[in-house]
């Protein structure tokens, strides 16, 4: 994730109303195509639609205590932020806090998060559990700090999602190590991510199996985080789901203890 620009503390209009939708959908992707030259504007919408998203479940989030772990540079901190609520950052890279973070952002890690157990209305996580190489014990943590009946967003891209292998995506079918050296080759630059070290192949499957199985948290939707049309549907297809889900979304509550 790239550093955060001027215009963030900019209130922005929404770009659409409704979830899902083709025209949300179009908006992230275009988004997404400008996100080298336009860091601040893709971070920007993808954060304002990812709170779109916490408060479609939840209610709007001022005055509650949002905890965002492994956010980055902060933008969806910062964007749970103008919607008024206590939102803080943990992060563990300093480079990847970039020179301008959130006030009051915390350097740690999501296995061992520095809170008391239930101190957080709503837990987030966008984009991490594919860069954790224990997703169990991430998990376990963000639930700790989650207080009963409160709301867990996590969303990840998966293995075999045609991002799957991000920047060398999607020549990550082909093996990982290949496409690392083709991206080398073509870009004359090393790639940020290398598989088992900050990039793990998680898939929809076993994932899905293992929050389910899990007795402090109960799902309430898992769908595809970008899809306009059968975002939940797709989730539901076992093999298909791996291909087409693109970015898997996990809506969780804390059970009461
Ligand atoms: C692809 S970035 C996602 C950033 C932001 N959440 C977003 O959606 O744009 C992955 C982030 O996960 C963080 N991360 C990796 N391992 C972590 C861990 N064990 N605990 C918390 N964050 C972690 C990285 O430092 C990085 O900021």
């Amino acid at each position: 994730m790239r550093p955060r620009g001027g215009a963030s503390h900019v209130t922005a209009p929404r770009p659409y109303g409704h979830d899902p939708s083709f025209r949300r959908s179009l908006a992230l992707f275009r988004a997404f195509l400008r996100e080298q030259d336009d860091p601040e504007g893709c971070y920007s919408l993808l954060a304002r639609d990812a709170a779109d998203q916490v408060e479609a479940y939840d209610g709007p989030v001022a005055g509650r205590t949002v905890v965002d772990v492994g956010g980055g540079s902060g933008y969806f901190t910062e964007e749970f932020r103008r919607r008024g609520a206590h939102a803080f950052l943990f992060e563990p890279d300093l480079t990847e806090l970039g020179d301008r973070p959130p006030d009051s952002a915390v350097v740690a890690d999501g296995y061992l998060l520095p809170l008391r157990d239930g101190v957080a209305d709503v837990t987030f996580s966008s984009n991490v559990l594919e860069h954790v190489a224990d997703p169990e014990t991430f998990l376990s943590e963000l639930a700790r700090v989650t207080r009963p009946g409160g709301l867990i967003y996590v969303s990840f891209t998966n293995w075999l999602s045609p991002w799957g292998g991000h920047e060398w995506a999607p020549w990550h079918y082909f093996g990982a190590e290949r496409a690392r050296a083709r991206y080398a080759r073509r870009t004359g630059r090393p790639a940020k991510h290398r598989l088992g070290e900050n990039l793990f192949a998680v898939h929809i499957g076993s994932t899905l199996r293992q929050v389910r199985a899990r007795d402090d948290i109960t799902v309430v939707s898992a769908r595809s985080r970008y899809w306009p049309f059968l975002a939940e549907t797709v989730v539901k297809a076992p093999g298909i789901r791996e291909f087409a889900t693109w970015n898997l979304l996990l809506i969780m509550r804390r059970c009461p203890t």
